[in-house]
């Protein structure tokens, strides 16, 4: 049976041309890039192009570019040190949204909890949309950080950062303002000087580079203090052996998505066009959500009536098609998705999410046979619970 991969926003594979770019560093370079021998300089050389190339294609200085193991890290990073650097003088109030990654959203509630920081979640709307102005409302003298992500992980809407960092400045000139990116890069333009924040966070594997990279691009003169010390490495920012083939994939990665990124928005933007219409037509009772906000281009998002997300994932499992609930962490778990809860949806809606998220190979056949498949495999779950959407026959 061919499958029908719906959950590029969980992962992608490594492009052919990234892995090509990757290997040599995989199997015959051996230097270490903090070692003086000439296997070191290629090392050390390889990963100073990747940083010239990913400071290329978002438009800032390569020094501001902190390479890390993960977007995780880079969010923690960027929390935990302008937290750790300027909360003695500025105050310790850290202000995030209520749509966050958990890589944010738990990572606050953490340092809420150890007593480390003090923590206003900022709500949404009804269409997953944060406003500038109760962002701005929850500043205060005190607050040392924003943070609020480009383009939410659960159903694509696509965050005004610009006006967020905007409105947030003009509060507390202070403050600082971090956006994870991750969901954002390739999908959207990315220019952390244009967007007005001080700190920004990027993945490898979202953008068909490898797991385990990622990256924290900090404003040029703001300070954070380091959260892995030893050996100095990434200028005293972030110590660890550089991950060299995953650093130069990810600057082959980052290249190849802005590349493609104009003709690829516009035909996922398509694809997903089709698969909702298709989905609304077939599926009695399905919200399409977020449907109000700017959506990133990929995301076709769903909360369907009596098919909660675990049932219905494994229903579609079974007949060849893999999607996800919101996050990929989240899904295996029927916990209802905390962005449906923050949009407003009552438990047994936020329950019973479905994210269907396109990639570079998906085609019109394949959301055309998805739309079928997820049809199919709602009507029999609620025909099982003999349960039928309020309202809706069929
Ligand atoms: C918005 C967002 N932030 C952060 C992350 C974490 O990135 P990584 O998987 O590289 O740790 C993800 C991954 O799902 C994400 O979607």
């Amino acid at each position: 049976m061919t499958r029908i991969h719906l959950d590029h926003a969980a992962t992608t594979p490594v492009a052919r041309q990234v892995l090509d770019e990757m290997l040599p560093y995989l199997t015959i370079t051996q230097g270490n890039p903090s070692s003086v021998h000439g296997s070191g300089r290629v090392a050390r050389a390889a990963v100073d192009a990747a940083r010239d190339r990913i400071a290329a294609v978002l438009g800032c200085a390569q020094r501001e570019i902190i390479f890390t193991g993960s977007g995780t890290e880079a969010d923690n990073l960027a929390i935990r040190g302008v937290l750790e650097r300027w909360g003695p003088e500025r105050g310790r109030h850290l202000v995030v949204s209520a749509v966050e990654h958990d890589a944010v959203l738990e990572t606050a509630r953490h340092l809420e909890a150890t007593g480390a920081a003090t923590l206003t979640v900022a709500g949404c709307d009804s269409d997953c949309r944060i406003s500038p102005g109760s962002v701005a409302a929850a500043v205060t003298a005190e607050t040392v950080l924003v943070s609020v992500m480009a383009v939410n992980n659960e159903t694509g809407a696509v965050q005004d950062v610009a006006a967020i960092a905007e409105a947030v400045h003009r509060r507390n000139p202070a403050t600082l303002v971090h956006t994870d990116a991750v969901q954002g890069l390739g999908r959207i333009p990315l220019d952390p000087g244009a967007l007005g924040v001080d700190l920004l966070s990027l993945s490898a594997h979202k953008i068909y580079g490898p797991k385990g990279v990622g990256a924290l691009w900090v404003r040029h003169g703001v300070a954070l203090a380091a959260q892995n010390t030893g050996g100095g490495q990434e200028r005293n920012r972030r110590s660890a052996t550089e991950n060299v083939a995953g650093i130069v994939g990810f600057a082959a990665a980052a290249e190849l998505a802005e590349r493609v990124r104009p003709k690829e928005a516009e035909r996922q933007t398509a694809l997903c066009d089709r698969l909702i219409a298709a989905v609304e037509a077939q599926v009695p009772g399905a919200i399409v959500t977020a449907s109000g906000a700017r959506k990133a281009a990929g995301f076709a998002t769903f909360a369907i009536a009596g098919a909660r997300s675990d049932v219905l994932l494994t229903a579609l499992d079974m007949d060849g098609v893999e999607a996800s609930a919101g996050s990929a962490c989240a899904s295996g778990a029927p916990l209802p998705s905390h962005v449906l809860r923050a949009m407003g949806y009552p438990d047994e809606l936020a329950a019973a999410a479905l994210r269907c998220t396109t990639g570079r190979s998906t085609t019109p056949a394949e959301v055309d046979a998805a739309a079928a498949v997820i049809a199919g495999a709602v009507a029999r779950i609620r025909d099982r619970a003999g349960a039928h959407p309020a309202g809706v026959g069929g």
